[in-house]
């Protein structure tokens, strides 16, 4: 393809959103160390919209955390900044996404979910990290819907065709794959590494550095979740599990069959579920 062309749509998936005020805000505020959870809180708040759909995904019920949470303050304190960032950022993101890529969406929560089941099964503390990481890990995707929507529906369309996986079509389209992207995404908006190696690395997990752990068990739900069927990241057909990825989590045959069972019971609140208030 034409360098030229590549370049310039390369730079227009480089023109990452702002995200909403309230996040830079809160950024801002968290290296305060004047600023207490009720201020960051009260920021989040004042959002209705945001707050809402923040909190709705914590009660929901493949989030885990057992407990109603009703208020911001009162989620900051019990999950901590990381995670309700991550929440934030997830909800404006979904929410800036076309809603026909309804697959999408449900792609993942789907992996969100099942990256939580992974995290508490094997005893991580943060487990809800790993949840929002997998809720984001695919963010790339919704960067090149956003930037470049007559390509995202090409990419598509290629890998359909040619039987290849999305990020092979997406190189081949707009020059590089949604996990790159996921990087930026994640530098410009001031991920933390615990959320963002998951998503830049969840292809091959064993690339990543400290996180390769969180890293894992966010690729092992990825595969898992096309495996079952819910939603649709766009694949054809389902990737390969990484092998060290497995063995790194002492992840066996007995230990997906309960994964699954457990993501079973969580299988029609999960499609019924939407951000909407
Ligand atoms: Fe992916
Ligand atoms: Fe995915």
């Amino acid at each position: 393809m034409d360098p030229q062309l590549l370049k310039s749509k390369i730079e227009a998936v480089k023109q990452i959103p702002t995200l909403p005020g309230v996040l830079s805000k809160m950024t801002a505020m968290i290296h305060d160390p004047e600023t207490s959870t009720e201020q960051l809180g009260g920021v989040i708040s004042r959002d209705q919209v945001l707050a809402a759909k923040v909190l709705k995904l914590i009660n929901s019920s493949f989030y885990g955390f057992p407990g109603r949470i009703s208020s911001v303050s009162h989620a900051l304190v019990l999950l901590g900044f990381n995670v309700i960032k991550g929440m934030v950022v997830s909800a404006s993101v979904f929410d800036m996404m076309n809603r026909a890529v309804v697959g999408l969406w449900e792609h993942s929560l789907g992996c969100a979910t099942l990256s939580g089941i992974i995290a508490r099964k094997l005893g991580e503390k943060e487990s809800e990290e790993v949840f929002v990481a997998g809720l984001l890990h695919d963010i790339g995707k919704v960067m090149i819907k956003v930037s470049l929507p007559d390509d995202y529906d090409r990419i598509q369309r290629m890998s359909a065709v040619q039987e290849i996986v999305v990020r092979e079509a997406e190189q081949e389209i707009v020059g590089v794959d949604h996990a790159r992207i996921a990087q930026w995404v994640a530098a410009q908006w001031h991920l933390p590494e615990a959320i963002a190696e998951p998503m830049v690395y969840h292809h091959e997990p064993l690339g990543a550095g400290a996180y390769a752990r969180r890293t894992a068990m966010v690729h092992l739900a990825d595969v898992l979740i096309q495996a079952v069927g819910f939603g649709s990241g766009g694949n054809v057909s389902v990737p390969p599990l990484d092998e060290d990825a497995c063995s790194l989590l002492n992840a066996d045959e007995g230990f997906m069959e309960a994964v699954l069972l457990e993501l079973e019971e969580n299988l029609d609140s999960l499609s019924a579920f939407s951000l909407e208030a």
